[in-house]
């Protein structure tokens, strides 16, 4: 035993700055996930339900994929992907429409992004796309212009022509 009684928890100098230095970080990460989720329209986007990727092109909403107007410059639009390709393969919307995107896959993992095809510049819409999920997004469109959303997972040979065009019309 030693002479000295101590009753008080003792940590070590480092090992309580790692804890400081963890515990700042933590807050740092929590604060710029709020910031991109709160004030900059970041969305994760969610598995929004399951279908069976081998009956999705035949029953539900994927049999009929489109656009379906819900009034008050809403859209839903269902995509599917598949055999290299997005069915619908073109779209348009009016210029301020806010397009709700529900998109699946009947085969292999694909990735769809959304982006200018003027300019290149990017949306917030990039999502992966599994079959058996639905992957949901929701994206407002306040720029007239030509858009392509694009297969960014690699899915087979033909992965290079998986492409599709929205148009933002004035
Ligand atoms: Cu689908 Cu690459």
């Amino acid at each position: 035993m030693s002479g000295q009684a101590n009753t008080k928890l003792h940590i070590d100098v480092y090992e309580r700055n790692w804890m400081i230095i963890s515990i700042v970080l933590l807050v740092v990460f929590v604060t710029a996930v709020s910031i991109a989720g709160f004030m900059m329209g970041i969305n994760v986007p969610a598995p929004q339900n399951r279908v069976n990727p081998n009956t999705v092109a035949k029953e539900g909403p994927f049999a009929t994929p489109g656009l379906r107007e819900l009034g008050g410059g809403k859209y839903e639009a269902y995509i599917l992907a598949g055999n290299w390709k997005f069915d619908p393969k073109e779209m348009s919307v009016p210029v301020g429409s806010s397009v709700t995107f529900y998109i699946t896959s009947s085969d292999v993992q694909h990735g769809f992004k959304l982006a200018s095809l003027e300019t290149g510049e990017a949306t917030n819409l990039n999502v992966q796309v599994v079959p058996g999920q639905v992957s949901k997004l929701t994206i407002k469109l306040d720029k007239p212009g030509t858009y392509q959303y694009i297969c960014t997972e690699y899915c087979g040979g033909a992965h290079p022509t998986m492409f599709g065009t929205l148009t933002v019309t004035p």
